[in-house]
């Protein structure tokens, strides 16, 4: 039986872990992954995590099963925390999910449950693992124009103009905010017409937001998700707290879907539990209840949310000093793009013979289509890159 076993395809991502991991070189920079880490290099435990971890340690007195689809509390601070008041929480059914990638194969399971045609329709570029576990449960699947390569920005006249040709039932993932790996994210005005569009030809929006506090703040990262939600019929939502709650190894995230038709609730929210069942029976809790527990309390809520905000303007800081470092070598203001994208990523435009040079002979680990983690760096090695991008002749 195993003999028949091909060799899967390596992620891309992971691979590069893997390849800094053996680089013996003391001055090598990680711009892979996307993990935060801090000007010391280090990803840490937030502050408002140990807090609650200390409390569950004290106050916990059983490991036994949660519900099917995640404790009700994680449920009601999530949905809050993505979604406000946008939608009434009774038109809201959700599970929580093994992180936000759980969520996404969730999300995709239950539409080929419901609809085993529908295409899904994904930007161009995104998130690699997204084509690659459509491709594994062998749905269809076709790219919109999502980013141009000149300016670096969304190509939004093209995205519209594909958007307007996904037949009605096909399925549209839009990255909510932060885009992976562009860093290029719609502006508000842009998410309203994104809406008229699908509203006009009855495709279903699929939102994945893993970000949530990376890019303009919390409320305003979430201002996309939750105009869609409120004005679709259905809207799909997967969302991870790897990133925002810096517990990435907890596998904490969770799939939301609204519905304006809250008889459809109920229905949907007993085939998220089934499948929850059939995949792993329950979702991991640890996580998960750290969240609620961070989200419930007032003094871990704020706390939480200052160390957030601390996270993000300290990329934000970083995103300035890079494009003001390459403005004075380049002598141009080409990577000005650099300020302008918010979240972990830019793409920096460069080949994959650049990209494989910086990795050779200076030590930058990149993604091969040139997307740079953004929270890799810190402000000694800002210089470093930059000059590096200007030595390849990027
Ligand atoms: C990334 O894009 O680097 C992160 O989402 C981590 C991952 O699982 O790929």
């Amino acid at each position: 039986m195993l003999s028949n076993l091909k060799q899967q395809p390596a992620d891309k991502i992971l691979q590069l872990v893997q390849m800094y991991r053996d680089d013996p070189r003391s001055d090598k920079i990680d711009l892979g992954v996307g993990v935060y880490k801090n000007a010391e290099g280090v990803t840490p435990v937030m502050r408002a995590i140990k807090a609650a971890e200390k409390q569950l340690w004290e106050t916990e007195t059983t490991k036994s099963y949660t519900g099917l689809a995640g404790e009700p509390a994680y449920q009601d601070a999530m949905i809050s925390l993505v979604l406000d008041a946008s939608v009434a929480r009774e038109n809201v059914a959700a599970a929580a999910t093994p992180g936000g990638t759980g969520a996404v194969r969730q999300a995709l399971e239950l539409i080929q449950m419901a609809s085993p045609d529908a295409t899904i329709w994904i930007s161009n570029p995104t998130w690699p693992n997204h084509p690659s576990i459509i491709k594994y449960l062998g749905m269809k699947m076709r790219e919109y124009r999502y980013f141009d390569s000149d300016s670096r920005g969304v190509d939004f006249e093209g995205m519209l103009a594909d958007l307007a040709q996904v037949p009605a039932g096909d399925v549209v993932l839009l990255h909510g905010c932060c885009h992976n790996p562009t860093g290029a994210n719609l502006t508000n005005a842009q998410w309203a017409e994104v809406i008229a569009v699908l509203q006009e030809t009855g495709a279903i929006p699929f939102i994945d937001i893993a970000y949530q506090g990376f890019g303009d703040g919390l409320e305003e990262d979430a201002a996309g998700v939750r105009m869609v939600a409120s004005e679709m019929p259905q809207t799909l939502i997967a969302a991870s707290c790897s990133k925002n709650f810096g517990i990435y190894r907890e596998r904490t995230g969770i799939l939301m879907v609204v519905t304006q038709d809250a008889s459809l609730r109920d229905v949907t929210q007993g085939n998220l539990a089934f499948l929850n069942r059939q995949n792993y029976s329950f979702p991991p809790d640890h996580g998960a209840r750290l969240v609620t527990m961070i989200l419930d309390d007032e003094a871990l809520r704020a706390d939480w949310s200052a160390e957030l905000e601390e996270v993000r303007l300290g990329m934000l800081a970083l995103r300035e000093q890079l494009a003001n470092e390459l403005q004075k070598l380049a002598g141009s203001d080409r990577f000005a793009f650099l300020a302008q994208h918010r979240g972990m990523f830019s793409r920096l435009g460069a080949t994959p013979e650049q990209v494989e040079t910086l990795r050779r002979d200076h030590g930058i680990y990149m993604v091969g289509d040139s997307r740079l983690n953004i929270a890799g760096l810190n402000k000694n090695s800002v210089p470093i890159l930059a000059k590096a991008i200007i030595d390849v002749g990027i």
